[in-house]
């Protein structure tokens, strides 16, 4: 992957995925737009463009000579200030018309793996909305429907080892709900085959690692004896979740997502990416 690709442009760019995407394109000389509200210090092949509002004019110039458009804006916690809808729904719409504008023609977005049109959970509902103001936008699409996300620094990653400095890692109920974590490095790869292959061309794909484990197993993997494990009532945990958010270790919609149990077959992305993702003794 040497010779220099068209242009992409990130938005969301200042986050997790944003920041090992750009840092994998780059080194692949990748021509990069960023998309960032806040400083961003841009590596050699990426131009950042700041913005206050997605909505501003000088968007579609800056976007004019991009072939793909990555959404990676999106919040798994919602507040007064900014809800589900505010963000993961009426942004989405906004990007499909920020790339209608400026003439790209493929998005490529993450969803949440366990979204569906049957969901009755509140941030699922927002994944799903998003997922179908780009399906009927015409443009041609690759939805991503991602499980946990892991790499340097993810959140998961990042809330338990905050957990280990203080000695004890907590585990909400029984710990026997699944995951099946991706590596980010997969994540990076598979975004850009779905930028450039018509494999990925119009499609819905979960994002899923080769292997399930559960909660238990994965913190006892992650955590190697360096702290206790403490298993704490999932009553409890909920509780503290909605009542007390500040000083919650998994907030309300982070329980739901483990509890929801989610887990599914790698069968399809990897036949679509052509490469084996990396198996869970490398991730952790
Ligand atoms: N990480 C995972 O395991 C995982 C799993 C499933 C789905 N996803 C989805 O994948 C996408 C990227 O995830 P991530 O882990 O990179 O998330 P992240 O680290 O939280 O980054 C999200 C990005 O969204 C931007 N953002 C949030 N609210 C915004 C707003 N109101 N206006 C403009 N920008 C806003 C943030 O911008 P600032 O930096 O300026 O705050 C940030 O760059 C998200 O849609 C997420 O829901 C991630």
């Amino acid at each position: 992957m040497n010779e220099k690709r068209s242009q992409i442009a990130i938005t969301g760019a200042n986050g997790f995925v944003g920041r090992n995407l750009i840092k994998f394109l780059n080194h692949n000389k990748v021509s990069i737009i960023s998309l960032t509200r806040s400083k961003h210090l841009s590596l050699k092949y990426e131009t950042n463009v700041r913005y206050s509002d997605l909505d501003q004019k000088n968007l579609i110039s800056k976007l004019k000579n991009c072939n793909a458009l990555v959404h990676l804006i999106g919040q798994g916690t919602q507040s007064v200030d900014a809800t589900y809808d505010d963000v993961n729904i009426e942004l989405t719409k906004t990007i499909v018309k920020l790339c209608k504008n400026a003439k790209i023609r493929k998005i490529v977005y993450i969803s949440g793996f366990g979204v569906s049109k049957s969901t009755t959970f509140g941030y699922f509902i927002s994944k799903f909305k998003a997922e179908q103001e780009i399906i009927k936008s015409g443009l041609d699409y690759t939805i991503l429907r991602a499980s946990y996300i892991v790499g340097n620094n993810d959140p998961l990653t990042k809330n338990l080892n905050k957990q280990i400095k203080n000695d004890s890692v907590t585990i909400p109920g029984s710990g026997s709900y699944r995951l099946q974590p991706i590596s980010v490095d997969d994540v990076t790869k598979v975004i850009l085959a779905s930028t450039t292959s018509k494999q990925f061309s119009n499609k819905i794909v979960d994002l899923v690692g080769p292997q399930t484990v559960t909660f238990e197993n994965f913190v006892r993997r992650f955590t190697k004896k360096q702290a206790k494990i403490k298993k704490v009532d999932l009553e409890e945990a909920y509780h503290t979740a909605l009542n007390q958010p500040k000083n919650a270790i998994y907030g309300l919609d982070d329980l739901n997502i483990l509890v929801g149990d989610f887990v599914g077959s790698h069968k399809k992305l990897e036949r679509l990416c052509g490469f084996k993702l990396t198996p869970l003794k490398k991730i952790l």
